[in-house]
Parts: structure tokens; sequence; C-alpha cells
């Protein structure tokens, strides 16, 4: 058989290593000739655009691609219509995959992507295909149930973590009042916004204020909060989720983001640390600056946690494991076994009882105020975040590998 590989969704640092891990599997087992890569996610197989990464990759390529960011067979946020009502665009993925002798899909993404897993599972068996779709998580966001954590979260925790800490030391130089807000991703969650929290392992003080969409956010209570941090430092650094909606009828509205929405229906939501910086500038009228972390916090690979890319890798591995013994509509999911020390352990769940679902950030790790984590947060991260690549270098610059379509 010939399998084929996709990725979808917005990118981490990690998404190459599960690629590598399907494709690593793939090449070793002797029952799949071929694996290919499906360009631009779904996309790729809807339109006959694939490439033969068995041919094409090389095992010096392989090595690059573990170290490269974004997905290096591109993306999509395609949102697949349902069979009953239209058809047609899953007649022409199985004409596709039959061209080329696939039968099985693996999908790497978040909570979207494992809807497409879920309707094709479901096309497959209904019209007695043999070909299963199996999914395998990644998404920064953290947000997926049935899984301890996300390949991609621990990546982006060290990038973020790594530069708050950073920022803190620049933004304390001078004696005067400031307020430094640093806006962070996460579209309906606050996981990785809470992970600056870690911080307080080395004994920093800040963030001061840490504020996540699972909580309301009241802007006049958010200045209030910095007047108080300001009695007793000069320099008071925020954490903010890019999801937090703002409750005060006098500040409420979405003027600030742009109201764009992606295939799925989600709002594109920077713009939060922007709109802060201004009413700080308004309310209290001392320096202040606002920094989006943006996509830097999903493409630093030079910063990426090698727990991370190792544990991307083999589910990717554990995905065509699932596929050969026959499996379909699954997702690959961590099971914490153990906390101290550290260790999971890889199993499967029906892929609809995470496609399109949302795991928040845990009520009681928010303390009372909603203006921080609490410390029982710090161990679930830690481990999350260890070790670091022994990065290849070109003229100083880290090697990325781009595909040759
Ligand atoms: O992958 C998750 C995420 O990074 C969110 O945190 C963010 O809101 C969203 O993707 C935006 O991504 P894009 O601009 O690529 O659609």
């Amino acid at each position: 058989m010939n399998i084929v590989v996709a990725q979808s969704g917005g990118p981490t640092c990690v998404i190459n290593a599960s690629m590598l891990g399907v494709f690593l599997k793939g090449k070793e087992s002797d029952k799949i000739q071929k694996v290919y890569g499906s360009l631009n996610g779904i996309e790729g197989l809807i339109n006959d655009n694939l490439v033969d990464l068995t041919a094409t990759l090389s095992e010096k390529d392989v090595e690059i691609i573990r170290q490269t960011p974004a997905t290096v067979l591109g993306s999509c946020r395609y949102k697949l219509p349902d069979s009953e009502k239209d058809s047609t665009v899953y007649e022409t993925i199985v004409k596709n995959m039959k061209a080329h002798s696939i039968s099985a899909f693996f999908y790497i993404g978040g909570n979207d992507s494992m809807d497409t897993v879920m309707k094709l599972s479901k096309y497959f068996k209904e019209n007695n295909l043999d070909i299963c779709a199996i999914g395998v998580p990644k998404t920064i966001d953290n947000d997926l149930v049935e899984t301890d954590h996300t390949p991609g979260f621990g990546s982006a925790a060290k990038y973020v973590t790594t530069t708050m800490q950073e920022i803190i030391r620049d933004s304390s130089v001078y004696s005067i009042p400031a307020v430094t807000i640093v806006e962070i991703m996460g579209r309906d969650t606050g996981w990785l916004t809470a992970s600056t929290s870690l911080l307080r392992v080395n004994g920093e003080k800040a963030p001061h204020l840490i504020y996540l969409p699972e909580r309301e956010f009241s802007v006049n209570e958010f200045l209030d909060d910095i007047r108080e941090i300001q009695k007793e430092t000069p320099s008071v650094i925020v954490a903010v989720s890019e999801g937090v909606e703002i409750t005060d009828e006098e500040f409420s509205g979405d003027d600030f983001r742009s109201g764009k929405v992606d295939n799925f229906g989600h709002k594109y939501i920077a713009g939060i640390g922007r709109a802060l910086e201004e009413i700080i500038t308004n309310k209290i009228g001392c320096k202040v600056r606002s920094i989006e972390l943006n996509v830097m916090q999903r493409c630093s690979s030079h910063l990426a946690s090698l727990q991370d890319i190792k544990e991307a890798e083999k589910i990717g591995g554990e995905a065509v494991k699932l596929a050969l013994d026959g499996l379909s509509g699954k997702t690959l999911v961590f099971k914490r076994v153990s906390i101290n020390p550290y260790k999971v352990e890889i199993s499967s769940a029906d892929v609809s009882k995470i496609a399109n679902q949302v795991k928040y950030f845990p009520p009681e790790w928010i303390n009372e105020k909603g203006n921080n984590i609490t410390d029982d947060a710090i161990e679930y991260f830690l481990p999350l975040i260890q070790g670091e690549l022994d990065i290849q270098r070109e003229n100083g610059l880290p090697k990325h590998y781009i595909i040759k379509k």
C-alpha cells in the first residue's frame, strides 16, 4: 500500500517532526511502498498535488526538516462539506487516492483538522472503501481534548517564556513608571499565555499580571491591577491572551480587531495589546509599550523544545502503526502516566470526541482575581519545554528545508 501525509491549520515548530514520524515509520514498513505528501493539506488531495516523499527526501533532508519551522508541505484552513449534502469533493479525493494506490491518510492538525479526519473516515466507511484516515495532533494553542498536551505547545511555551524573560530584563532598566504588555496567541484558550508563569521557577517576579480568555476581562479592574503593582515596582509587565474579551461597556466593542474570519468562521483576533496600550496612555499616562509576539511564537525553531520535537516525531510514527493495525477515525493522544519523573504514553481516541472541541485552561489554576496563574500549573508546563536541538547552521544562520515541488 501507499500512504499520504498532510499538514493543516496554523503551523508549529514541530509539525514537521510529526510529518517525519509518519514518513520514517512508513519507509521502514515492508507493507508500505510510497509515502506521499499532500501539498497545502487536504487541498493537495483534491487538486492531485502530491509529492512522493520516498523518492524526494534524503537522510540529510530529514535532519534539516526536523529543525525547519512551519509546514514543509504547506497548510490550509479548508472545511469539508457534509458528504450527505455534497459528496463531489469526497469523490475527487477518493479518485485521486485510488490513482496513487493510497489506502491511508494522515492529517496533522488541530481541532478543525480533526473535523476533516472525522468526515473522511465516515465517508470511507459508509462507502465500504478500504481507506483509513488518522489524525495526528498539533497546535500551539494546546486546546485539544482527550490529550495531556499537544505537540507544538512545548516549543511555543519555551519561546514565549524565554522571550518574556528577555523583555523583563529590557523593560526594567529605567526607574520611571512603565507598563509593558505582551500579547500571546491562543484563539479560545490561555494555555500559552499561562505558561509565562513558568518564569517563577527561576525566581522571576514578572509577568506581574496574566490574563486569559477563560475569565472575564474588565478594563477598569485591569487599570486598578496596574495601579496596585505600580505601588511596588515602576516597571509592570503584563501577559495577555489575544482571545480576551473586554466586558466594560465604555471600552467594549471589537473595533481594534479586523473582523475578518477564516473558513471555519474563526475571527482573526490579534490586537488587544495595542488597544490596552492606548487605554493605559489615556487613563494612566505613563510610558507604555505593547508587544505582539505574533507568528514568532509558533515558528521560532531555533528555540524549539527537544522534548516536544521527540514527542511529535514519535506520535507521527504511532499513527502509522494504527493504520497498519487496520484502524480508522482515530487520533493519537498523550496520557501523562507519571508527573515526577515526567512520563507520557501514547494511545488513541475516537476523532469524533476531539473534532471541533476545545480544552480550556483549568479554572483551578487561575487565581481568584483572574489576573494570575497559581503555582500548580508550573509542574504541568515544566517538562514540556526541556532540551534543545543542536541546530545545523550555514553562515551563522539555521538551515531550513524547502520542498522541491
Ligand atoms: O494555530 C493556532 C493559532 O496560532 C491561534 O492561536 C491563532 O489565533 C490562529 O492560529 C491564527 O492563525 P492564522 O493567522 O495562521 O490563521
